[in-house]
């Protein structure tokens, strides 16, 4: 079985609600999914047996792009880590009407790849209520799944 972790930052809980139909959705495909708040997650933990790392943060800024407030110092962590071949996959949620559309998952995404990773798809970004964006998530949990 693929085992696969998605570790996400979520200050209001829609992240951590896009985690959890991540999660579901891979688990009826054959998946398995540990989902870990990144308050509880170590970069040790990105060296594990997984096939697959999904890392989630939401976008908290105005002029500035500002990482969800737990995200941030794993962020920081990340910096000089050799994740050479490394496959990623990123999701978030943000607000299109704020000036950084998802912002920290584009920083993110330009700082891994500076780093050596690859990515497994485009990243998933969420604009508004995660409920209302169950297909967009569905589509791209049933994607990644199918390609690991
Ligand atoms: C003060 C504030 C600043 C925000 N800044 C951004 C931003 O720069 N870019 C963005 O896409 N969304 C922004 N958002 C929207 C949040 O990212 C969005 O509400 C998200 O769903 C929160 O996810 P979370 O509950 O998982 O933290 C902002 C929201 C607030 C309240």
């Amino acid at each position: 079985m693929k085992r696969v972790l998605v570790i996400y930052g979520s200050t209001t809980g829609n992240t951590e609600f896009v985690a959890h139909r991540i999660g579901e959705i891979m688990a009826n495909e054959g998946v398995a999914v540990e989902l870990r708040d990144v308050v509880n997650a170590q970069i040790s933990d990105l060296f594990s047996e997984y096939e697959l790392i999904i890392l989630g943060c939401s976008t908290w800024g105005e002029e500035d792009i500002g990482f969800q407030e737990d995200f941030e110092s794993f962020y920081y962590g990340l910096s000089e880590v050799d994740f050479t071949g490394k496959p990623f996959a990123l999701f978030g949620c943000g607000d299109s009407g704020y000036k950084h559309f998802c912002g920290a998952v584009d920083e993110l995404e330009d700082r891994l790849q500076q780093q050596g990773a690859e990515f497994v798809g485009a990243a998933l970004k969420i604009d508004g209520e995660p409920e209302e964006a169950l297909e967009q998530i569905d589509q791209w949990s049933s994607e990644i799944a199918a390609g690991l």
